[in-house]
């Protein structure tokens, strides 16, 4: 693999571990003003610290995050669909990878969806993303979108995942599922796991416990982070098990640590 690929891919994934923890807030690319993520600058920024990655739209890089960030951006360069469209899938490339490259994009994410009215369209899309970024050295992680219809199971998001990884995507995200160990088995390349929907925390953080047990290589979570109200304790503890190996019970005792810690500093700094 091209040097500058397995530079960007190791901003990425820690090559320590070889795991990774990316902030995902790119879902206003479709969904507008989504639950706490009305105001993007504000719901990112306590996070920075803990992300080990940021994966987002680059209107929301521009403008709410600031340049002398140094955190990898992996930029979203799918979209041209809404909530209210005719057809989720019916995606484009969005954003050019010249663009990607003036911004110092470490990666571009683009979705596809397999089994949907326009897989073609969208597997296309990312065999084209792949020779662009391949010619620039940026790696290509391939979103495996879910339509409403499709069962998310071990058969069908294998299916997705190895396809992306046969048209050369460098790291897949999926979803968690029963027999994950046959998804993360088929697919050539790294594979992280979205978060999917809000849960409770405990439940959010056995998902990633459950998925890194069966050889997922990180997260690309949202809404189970910047959703929750206690976003940083729960990226502390999504963290804790994605690299130090705790428990969920552990990680729950973590979580419970520092949200104590931090309401007392919060405490201390509204007293003086
Ligand atoms: C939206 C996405 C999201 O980045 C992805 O689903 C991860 O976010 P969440 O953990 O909230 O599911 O690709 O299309």
């Amino acid at each position: 693999m091209d040097w500058g690929i397995r530079n960007r891919l190791s901003r990425i994934l820690n090559p320590q571990d070889g795991k990774g923890v990316m902030l995902a807030v790119d879902h206003g690319y479709f969904l507008g003003p989504t639950e706490k993520l009305e105001n993007p600058r504000k719901t990112i920024k306590p996070l920075l610290k803990y992300a080990e990655s940021l994966m987002l739209t680059r209107g929301i890089l521009r403008r709410c995050v600031d340049p002398d960030s140094d955190i990898p951006i992996v930029l979203r360069v799918s979209g041209g669909t809404s909530i209210l469209g005719e057809d989720l899938s019916n995606e484009t490339i969005t954003t050019s990878v010249e663009e990607a490259i003036k911004l110092n994009a470490s990666c571009l994410a683009l979705s596809i969806f397999v089994g949907s009215k326009y897989e073609h369209q969208t597997l296309s899309n990312l065999s084209k993303l792949v020779d662009q970024g391949e010619n620039y050295g940026i790696p290509v992680l391939a979103v495996t979108a879910v339509g409403k219809e499709m069962a998310r199971d071990a058969r069908y998001l294998a299916l997705s995942c190895r396809i992306a990884g046969e048209l050369g995507a460098h790291l897949v995200k999926t979803y968690y599922c029963e027999n994950f160990e046959n998804v993360v088995e088929g697919c050539p390349v790294p594979v992280i796991i979205a978060g999917g929907k809000k849960l409770p925390e405990k439940e959010a953080l056995n998902l990633t416990f459950n998925a890194i047990k069966d050889g997922a290589s990180g997260v690309d979570m949202g809404r189970n982070i910047w959703q929750s109200n206690y976003p940083v304790e729960m990226i502390q503890a999504v963290r804790a098990i994605v690299h130090d190996k705790l428990t969920v019970e552990e990680s729950m005792n973590s979580f419970f640590l520092n949200k104590n810690i931090r309401s007392n500093e919060l405490e201390t700094l509204k007293t003086t």
